[in-house]
């Protein structure tokens, strides 16, 4: 499908952009630090490289959000990295070099020993040589305590869906022409098998709902996401076992939920996991329970290093945190004088989570018990992994630029909704239109924000929909719109400006 350098890889057409917190230093530190092990410090200058990192998204957001750090970033693709150095510039960034080069071009590149360095939808879908690549980078270039994060499609999740996608590849690469109408014509000839009554699709409901799902996705993501020559899917055993032989160790889940068994293992599969010992065959039982089809891993070279003391802030509206959440295991109550305590401690600002584990609410509890608490909340994202206050006028000047340069191209309509860099997370908050058009209205200190909105919208033949209706009426829309800032200075902004991302 494209050629040599590329090793199968798709060229033919650009990917999706998107910001992916999984990647940001200060949540990959936390996952280590969450795991008992020392990790770099985020809050102090570091070297990150991200491999494959196709618009450039997520290292341009934590490249303004963490000024200190230093920052590369590596795709083959010349139109990636076109695109990634655009907005770098357009957002003032120093601290990133972008380079198109392949895996096996980067070994022989001059680049510092580094600290992290990340992979995001790469793994499972570049060749097994692409892979020996990258762990001779990593083996060369990865400092001691350093930690790298791969993500993966996984096994046993996609088993009944695996066939699907081996249909559309076979089907694409029998047909001629542009790669957009192939999968096209490869998405409408699955969806004609489904709807002749295929016994695959009927015995496999997970294959019939994830084509519903492709349906819907653009061109875009499903040539990189299913129509690549390679596309391996993986037992997390097989990816330990890889990444053991470049000589790293497994430091847990960067999704944080997944490191709180009461929010996704059921509470009648936790008696079989008990028994198990072994780290890697836990990983395995726990991907049996929760069926899930993507990792999100983080491993650590070993190497003596200190374990910060992580800082966590409040990411959701204090009024705003429910106090029953329907998760993976079922249904998980709050506990108002633990969680809500920590929450209302957070309400005020951020705190290092030392402090939140000698409130006495948790402290009481056991360190065990008192850190499960704070991980819960960590894992619901109503809480997060932050930065110390040190340094944030710097990271705070740095943000400015990049949000103002991510809020304008929101306003020319190239983007829905953004996501905007926080200075206290070092990592970022998304904004809807409406919420990113209003703080754009602020910032150019138009007197009637709701017109301003509003403007920007009719420029465009949008209209707001309420209760399942689309308002016509200029009067009808502003009026909608006016209600919908108020809503939103009188909650969320508190968190954004809290969070320096709003004024
Ligand atoms: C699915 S995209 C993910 C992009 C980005 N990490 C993200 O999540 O938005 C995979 C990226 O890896 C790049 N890539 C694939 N094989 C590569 C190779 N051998 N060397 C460098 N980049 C490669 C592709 O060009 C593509 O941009």
């Amino acid at each position: 499908m494209s050629g040599d350098r590329a090793s199968g890889y798709v060229t033919e057409i650009e990917y999706t952009g998107g910001f992916y917190p999984e990647l940001g230093p200060v949540r990959l530190g936390f996952a280590a630090q969450a795991a008992g092990l020392g990790s770099p410090d985020p809050g102090l200058p570091f070297t990150y490289l991200e491999l494959g990192c196709g618009q450039g998204r997520s290292t341009a957001l934590h490249a303004a959000s963490l000024p200190h750090g230093r920052f590369f970033a590596a795709d083959l693709n010349p139109a990636h990295i076109r695109n990634a150095r655009a907005l770098s510039e357009s957002a003032g960034l120093a601290n990133v070099t972008w380079l198109e080069r392949s895996f096996a071009e980067l070994l022989d590149e001059d680049l510092p020993d580094l600290d992290f360095i990340t992979l995001q939808g790469v793994y499972s879908w570049i060749s097994a040589e692409n892979r020996r690549h990258v762990a001779e980078l990593v083996r060369r270039r990865l400092k001691p305590g350093g930690l790298v994060y791969l993500s993966y499609n996984a096994l046993p999740g996609w088993t009944a869906a695996a066939p699907l996608r081996r249909l559309m590849a076979d089907h694409a690469s029998l047909g001629t022409g542009p790669l957009e109408g192939r999968i096209r014509d490869a998405v409408g000839f699955a969806g004609a098998l489904r709807d002749a009554g295929a016994r695959y699709f009927e015995r496999n409901p997970a294959a019939a709902s994830r084509l519903d799902q492709i349906a819907e996705k653009s061109p875009a993501y499903l040539a990189h996401e299913y129509f690549n020559r390679d596309w391996t899917l993986f037992y997390f055993a097989d990816v330990a076992a890889e990444m053991a032989e470049a000589g790293l160790g497994f430091a847990g889940s960067a999704h944080l939920m997944d490191r709180v068994e009461a929010l996704t293992i059921p509470a009648a599969a936790r008696p079989a996991l008990a028994g198990i010992h072994d780290p890697t065959f836990r990983e395995t039982a726990k991907d049996f329970i929760t069926g899930q089809p993507f990792r999100r891993d983080v491993f650590v070279r070993p190497g003596a290093r200190p374990a910060p003391d992580p800082v966590l802030a409040l990411v959701t509206p204090r009024e705003a945190c429910p106090g029953r959440v329907a998760v993976p295991a079922g249904d998980f109550r709050m506990e108002g004088a633990v969680h809500g305590t920590v929450l209302d401690t957070l309400a005020g600002e951020p705190q290092p989570l030392s402090s939140l584990l000698a409130l006495p609410a948790l402290a009481e509890r056991g360190h065990g018990l008192g850190l499960e608490a704070v991980m819960t909340l960590v894992g619901l994202d109503l809480i997060g992994p932050a930065l110390p206050r040190a340094g944030l006028p710097g990271r705070l000047a740095s943000t400015r630029r990049f949000n103002a340069a991510m809020l304008d191209r929101q306003r020319a309509g190239l983007e829905s909704s953004v996501h905007l860099a926080s200075p206290v997370l070092g990592s970022g908050v998304e904004v809807n239109l409406l919420e990113g058009l209003t703080l754009s209205a602020w910032r150019d200190g138009a007197g009637d924000p709701a017109r301003f909105v509003w403007n920007v919208l009719a420029g465009r033949g949008q209209r707001l929909v309420k209760d399942g209706r689309t308002l016509e009426s200029e009067a009808g829309n502003l009026t909608e719109i006016a209600e919908r800032i108020e809503a939103f200075a009188a909650g969320r902004l508190l968190v954004l400006s809290q969070l320096g991302v709003a004024e």
